[in-house]
């Protein structure tokens, strides 16, 4: 979501005045997306910095992400992670858009990132599993889901195969604007983010903390 949900515009300008400046490339993408009609699914500035600490945290080189849009996320991640490690970085990215991600590819390669993101365009669940299938098992540090609610949790458990020990796998919209609190509500994208909630707190594999930054992130540590 563009702007964390349940923040007042004040606190959101306070943010982004206080984290560190956004790259050009960021920027950019950020100001253009902001005049498509699908704007509002992309990350928010904030959410970006917070991921890039992230994956400093952790030092990953390898991440995968699930759902690129205009490519503000993988590009967050992408920048990090060329930070630590240059380009021997690597980012596998899942899309099924070519309009989208064709504007994500012009942001990669205006910050030079472009040659260490592997964009795959087609439904993420097969392409996960053609990378289990080509023995990628426990060799991602980082993953980013934030794509079709209803696919969640099939990405939950490829994504956790991909996983090293101790990598981390953040989920996007985990509070859906509140929905998931709403006892109301049992349209299929609330329900299926509600039983992953669940699911990954009794989850024996993995750690797992509940934040309300952004729509909510689920960010969750492979045991
Ligand atoms: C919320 S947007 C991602 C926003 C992005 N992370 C950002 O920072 O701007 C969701 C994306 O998921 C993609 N998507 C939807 N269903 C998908 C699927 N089954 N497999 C892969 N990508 C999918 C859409 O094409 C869309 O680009």
């Amino acid at each position: 979501m563009s702007a964390s949900f349940g923040l007042s515009p004040e606190v959101v300008r306070y943010l982004a005045d206080v984290n560190p400046a956004e790259h050009a490339a960021l920027a950019r993408c950020r100001a253009e997306t902001a005049r498509l009609p699908m704007a509002r699914m992309q990350i928010s500035a904030e959410q970006g910095a917070f991921m890039q600490a992230l994956v400093r945290m952790i030092g990953a080189k390898r991440a995968f992400e699930v759902g690129v849009f205009t490519g503000y996320s993988s590009l967050a991640v992408a920048l990090a992670m060329r930070d630590m490690h240059g380009q021997t970085a690597r980012l596998l990215a899942c899309d099924v858009s070519e309009e989208w991600t064709a504007k994500a590819y012009e942001y990669w390669r205006e910050a030079g990132v472009d040659g260490m993101i592997d964009l795959n365009l087609a439904p993420a669940t097969e392409t996960l599993d053609r990378r289990l299938q080509a023995r990628e098992a426990g060799l991602y540090d980082f993953g980013f889901i934030d794509a079709d609610k209803t696919g969640y949790d099939s990405y939950y458990e490829r994504g956790l195969s991909l996983l090293r020990p101790g990598g981390v796998m953040v989920f996007d919209n985990m509070l859906w604007s509140g929905a998931v609190a709403d006892p109301k509500d049992h349209s299929a994208d609330t329900v299926a983010l509600r039983s992953l909630a669940l699911k990954a707190r009794a989850d024996g594999r993995v750690h797992v903390a509940m934040t309300a930054i952004g729509d909510g992130l689920m960010i969750v540590v492979k045991r």
